[in-house]
C-alpha cells in the first residue's frame, strides 16, 4: 500500500465541541481540528495526548470516526469513537465542551479502493473495530463514481453497537450479526461475510476489516479463499505511533531464513494485506 498522502504529520490543538454517550463504555468526542480533517483520509489514525501531565505518558492512537463539515462543506473537526479500557479512554470520556487536547496525525496509511468502480467494497468491523468505517462511509459514499460499500457490524450484543444510528444517518448499507441474537443475525459476522461472498457471481469485491485479531484472522482466511482481496487495519498496541519504539510490530510474510520479517505497523500499516500478514 502506498500512502495517499504526502504530508508530514503535523501538531494539532484540538478542542472538544460535544461528547455523545452511548451507554456501556462507548462514547464520541467531537473535535474541532480544521486542519487536521483537511488531511484525514479513512483508515489513518491519530495520537491523542489526553491530558497535558505526566500521566497518562503515552499518547493513546484512534481512529477518524467521523468526518465533520460545515454548511459549505468545508472539513472543520473529527470524531472519535471511543470505548473504554482504561486510564486513557475513561479520562477522553470524561471530557466536555471546550476541553483541549493535543494530538498528532495523520498517522499511517489510508484504506485504498480498487481501480474498477464496480468492485464491491465489503466494510468487516467487530465492536470499536468499526470505528475506522463511518469516515470511509462519508468519503466513499458520495463519491464520483459512487461505490458500492456493504457495512458488515459484528458483536456480542446489541449493548455494543449503541453508536450504529450514526452509520445508519450516513445512508450506510448496514447488516449486522451479534453472537447473542439481540439484534440482526445469530452468529458471528463472518456468518455474514461468507454469505455476501456467496452471492457475489462473479462480480469483483474487496474486503477491509477491522477489529478483534480473531475475527479478522477468520475474515482473512474466508477472503484468500474466495480469493477475494482483503486488508485489514491492525489495531495493534502502540508507544510512539511513528516508528520509533517497536513497540507495535506483526509478522509479515518474506524470503527470509524464518521465513516472515517484524513490520512495524504503525508506519507500514496500519492497514496491511491480510494475505502477507502471519495469523
Ligand atoms: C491504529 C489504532 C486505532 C485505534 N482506534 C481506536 C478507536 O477508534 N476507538 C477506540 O476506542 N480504541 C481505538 N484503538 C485502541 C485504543 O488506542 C486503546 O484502547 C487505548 O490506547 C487504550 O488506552 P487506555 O489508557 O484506556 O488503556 P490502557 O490503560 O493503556 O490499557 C488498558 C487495557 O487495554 C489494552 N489495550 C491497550 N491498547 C490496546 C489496543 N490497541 N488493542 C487492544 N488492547 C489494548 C491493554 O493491554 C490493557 O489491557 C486504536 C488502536 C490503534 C493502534
Ligand atoms: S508504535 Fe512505535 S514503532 Fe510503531
Amino acid at each position: 500500500m502506498s500512502t495517499t498522502t504526502e504530508r508530514q504529520p503535523l501538531l494539532h490543538d484540538a478542542t472538544v465541541t460535544r461528547r455523545v454517550d452511548f451507554g456501556h463504555g462507548y462514547f464520541e468526542l467531537f473535535l474541532e481540528a480544521p486542519e487536521l480533517a483537511a488531511s484525514m483520509q479513512a483508515g489513518q489514525f491519530f495520537n491523542i495526548r489526553v491530558r497535558n501531565e505526566l500521566f497518562p505518558l503515552l499518547r493513546r492512537p484512534f481512529s477518524s470516526f467521523d468526518l465533520i463539515k460545515d454548511v459549505r462543506g468545508r472539513p472543520t473537526g473529527v470524531s472519535v469513537l471511543g470505548h473504554v479500557v482504561g486510564q486513557g479512554t475513561r479520562m477522553l470520556a470524561q471530557m466536555d465542551e471546550g476541553d483541549r487536547i493535543h494530538l498528532n496525525g495523520p498517522l499511517g496509511h489510508a484504506f485504498e479502493l480498487p481501480e474498477d468502480p464496480n468492485t464491491r467494497i465489503f466494510m468487516v468491523g467487530g465492536g470499536i473495530g468499526l470505528a475506522p468505517f463511518l469516515h470511509s462511509v462519508r468519503q466513499w459514499g458520495g463519491g464520483e463514481p459512487a461505490r458500492d460499500l456493504v457495512l458488515l457490524a459484528g458483536a456480542r450484543s446489541q449493548r455494543d453497537l449503541g453508536f450504529m444510528k450514526r452509520f445508519a444517518n450516513a445512508g450506510a448499507n448496514v447488516l449486522i450479526a451479534t453472537e447473542d441474537g439481540s439484534v440482526g443475525v445469530k452468529g458471528r459476522v463472518t456468518v455474514l461475510l461468507e454469505a455476501e461472498l456467496a452471492a457475489l457471481k462473479g462480480k469483483p469485491a474487496m474486503v477491509l476489516t477491522c477489529g478483534p485479531w480473531a475475527m479478522m484472522d477468520a475474515v482473512a482466511q474466508i477472503c484468500i479463499q474466495a480469493g477475494v482481496p482483503s486488508y485489514a487495519s491492525l489495531e495493534s498496541i502502540m508507544a510512539c505511533g511513528y516508528g520509533v519504539c517497536n513497540g507495535c510490530v506483526a509478522r509479515v510474510k518474506a524470503d527470509t531464513d524464518e521465513g516472515f520479517r517484524y513490520a512495524k505497523t504503525c508506519v507500514e500499516g496500519t492497514v496491511m494485506d491480510c494475505s502477507k500478514l502471519i495469523w
